[in-house]
């Protein structure tokens, strides 16, 4: 298994260009099942994740082609409108499969995604959601056995406002039979690039990025002829920690400030400095990193998806910082490994008390999920003593494109040995 070794204590300078966004485009690559025809998406990040969900379209038919940075997908023949669990155990977003084939064909047999190191995670939203709106489902031995012949439109109200849930729903309702209105919806950017994709195959939606979305049917969709997939904000973000960190001074190339407001003011608060520039935002880390308390939200607030990173930045702060994490209810897993590097973390229920320590030890650490190896490599950039290495780096692959060469290239001595 590859390894990543680390030799902390360099400045951040330079530029680095964030990639397409993960959790924007496996949605958006669902959505292209909607309709036959030939998409056309840019910036589509080449990610394990990414590279799955082809996968699994692939098997069901699905034709993909890379030219000039675009990805074209010609979804005209699917003869298997199932997601087996061989593929679906590494990639929970499988689930987003069931919307648009239940749109376009009636029918789906998807694997049950079952929990993974972050929470229990269930799907029960997405199954209530789609029931509402005349599907018939049952499950058996591990799989959800999806059927209905006509979707129709409902009112949808979301206990939670679940991201992929939105997602299924409003790909579900662009081929149902009158309006769908989603209640509690997830605002996420990534919502409204898919909106924007699902606008571009002749849908009409209203709403997104706020907490009611309505999406009226249509008949037939045309295929999207070009898309653009948002960038990163949250590996825009886990660069902005890393400055914030080692220090320097970074623009971070491509990111969108409208999408990033509580990871900009945490990190101001912090002490770092950051400028909107034409195209991006320069950040230069400060003398001294204070200390701020964060909380976990839905967009806009502070994503789960920065918690764990913005806790490697608050284990060498001055002073102690709480961290609540409200949306995944076994967040903390890499608490134990930070530990493992001097760290000085306490965990009560969902919340963690970090005090802050002059610095941290280098050491070997395991990375245990996808946002989990990216704090691990924070850590490693300020580590002393050595040689930080970080095992298991499959689940930074999942969501992070080249991320030791986009740090090496500003300045970190950083490097992956192949296994
Ligand atoms: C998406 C993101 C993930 C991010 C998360 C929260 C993608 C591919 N993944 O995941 O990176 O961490 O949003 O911002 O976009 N819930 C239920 N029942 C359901 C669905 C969700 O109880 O049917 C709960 C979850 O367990 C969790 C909360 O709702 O506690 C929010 O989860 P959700 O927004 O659905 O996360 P995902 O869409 O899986």
């Amino acid at each position: 298994m590859d390894k990543i070794l680390i030799q902390g204590g360099e400045r951040l300078n330079g530029a680095v260009k964030v990639s397409g966004a993960k959790n924007a485009a496996l949605p958006v690559i669902a959505a292209c099942i909607l309709t036959e025809g030939l998409h056309r998406l840019r910036n589509v990040p080449n990610l394990k994740d990414t590279t799955t969900i082809k996968l699994i379209m692939s098997r069901m038919g699905v034709v993909f082609q890379e030219e000039d940075g675009i990805l074209s997908i010609n979804s005209r023949k699917i003869r298997d409108c199932q997601a087996s669990y061989d593929l679906v155990k590494t990639m929970r977003a499988s689930i987003l499969l069931l919307g648009p084939l239940l749109a376009r064909f009636g029918r789906a047999r998807i694997s049950l995604p079952g929990g993974c190191a972050i929470g229990a995670r269930p799907v029960d939203l997405h199954l209530k959601a789609l029931s509402a709106m005349g599907v018939k489902m049952f499950l058996e031995r591990g799989y959800i056995n999806a059927e209905v012949s006509r979707l129709r439109g409902a009112d949808i109200f979301f206990d939670i406002p679940t991201v992929t849930g939105t997602e299924n729903v409003m790909m579900a309702a662009s081929k149902a039979e009158g309006r769908t209105i989603i209640r509690n919806a997830a605002k996420e950017p990534e919502v409204q690039n898919l909106a924007d994709m699902l606008r571009a195959m002749g849908v009409s939606i209203e709403g997104d990025g706020t907490d009611m979305i309505i999406v009226q049917g249509v008949e037939t969709l045309n295929p999207a002829e070009e898309l653009t997939i948002i960038p990163d904000r949250i590996e825009a973000g886990t660069f902005m920690i890393g400055v914030t960190m080692a220090g320097g001074e970074l623009f971070v190339d491509g990111c969108r400030p409208e999408h990033m407001s509580a990871v900009i003011e945490k990190l101001q608060g912090v002490g770092a400095e950051i400028e909107k520039r034409p195209g991006g935002l320069l950040i230069k880390g400060p003398e001294r990193i204070r200390s701020v308390d964060i909380e976990t939200m839905p967009f806009p607030g502070f994503p789960t998806d920065l918690q764990a990173q913005f806790m490697s930045l608050m284990s060498i702060a001055q002073g102690s910082s709480i961290i609540r994490e409200t949306i995944f209810e076994n967040r903390f897993i890499h608490v134990s490994e930070l530990r493992r590097m001097g760290a000085d973390i306490r965990v009560h229920g969902n919340q963690a008390m970090v005090r802050g320590k002059d610095h941290l030890l280098a050491a070997p650490v395991m990375a245990t999920d996808l946002r989990a190896s990216a704090s691990l490599i924070l850590a490693g950039l300020v580590a002393r003593g050595g040689i930080t290495e970080v095992h298991r780096i499959y689940h930074l692959d999942r969501g992070y494109e080249s991320m030791e060469e986009k740090f090496r290239s500003i300045g970190a001595n950083i490097r992956r040995v192949k296994a």
